[in-house]
C-alpha cells in the first residue's frame, strides 16, 4: 500500500468501515482488497483508507474508488478482489456493482514540487497581498 511518497499513486480506495458495513463483512472486504492489491503488485500504485460511515448505509459494504469516484455497493471479499483486478489492475470499472461514478479528473501532485514547476514561491499570494 502506497503510504509515504504517494507520487506513483493510481487511485485511493475507501473501503467503509461504519458500523453497518461492519456489520456486512466490512472487515473481511478490506482485508480481501489489500491482499488481492498485494498479490497483484499494486502496492504502489494503490493507497487504501478505512474509513467511518459514508452515509449510504442502504448499499453496505460500500467501498470508493479516486480518481474515478466510483462508490461500490454490497461488496462482498469476492467482488473487492474483482474490483481489485478489473478496476485498479485493468482500470475498468464494474458499473454494474456501482451507485456512482465522478465525472472529470483529479491528478495527485506532491504541492512543492508543483508550486516548483509553475514557479511561485510557498507564500506569494501573501506578499503580493501585503503590497496592496
Ligand atoms: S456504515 Fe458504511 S455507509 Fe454507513
Amino acid at each position: 500500500m502506497a503510504t509515504w511518497d504517494l507520487r506513483g499513486m493510481k487511485h485511493h480506495v475507501l473501503i467503509c468501515n461504519g458500523g453497518t458495513c461492519l456489520r456486512h463483512g466490512g472487515d473481511d472486504v478490506t482485508t480481501a482488497v489489500r491482499e488481492e492489491i498485494a498479490r497483484l503488485g499494486l502496492d504502489d500504485a494503490v493507497h487504501t483508507t478505512r474509513t467511518r460511515c459514508n452515509g449510504r448505509c442502504q448499499d453496505a459494504c460500500v467501498m470508493i474508488v479516486y480518481p474515478d469516484g466510483v462508490w461500490y455497493r454490497q461488496m462482498t471479499p469476492e467482488k473487492a478482489k474483482e474490483v481489485a483486478r478489473v478496476h485498479l489492475g485493468e482500470g475498468v470499472p464494474l458499473r454494474e456493482w456501482a451507485t456512482y461514478e465522478y465525472e472529470g479528473e483529479l491528478v495527485l501532485t506532491p504541492i512543492g514540487e508543483r508550486e516548483a514547476a509553475s514557479g511561485k514561491r510557498k507564500n506569494e499570494h501573501i506578499e503580493k497581498g501585503a503590497s496592496r
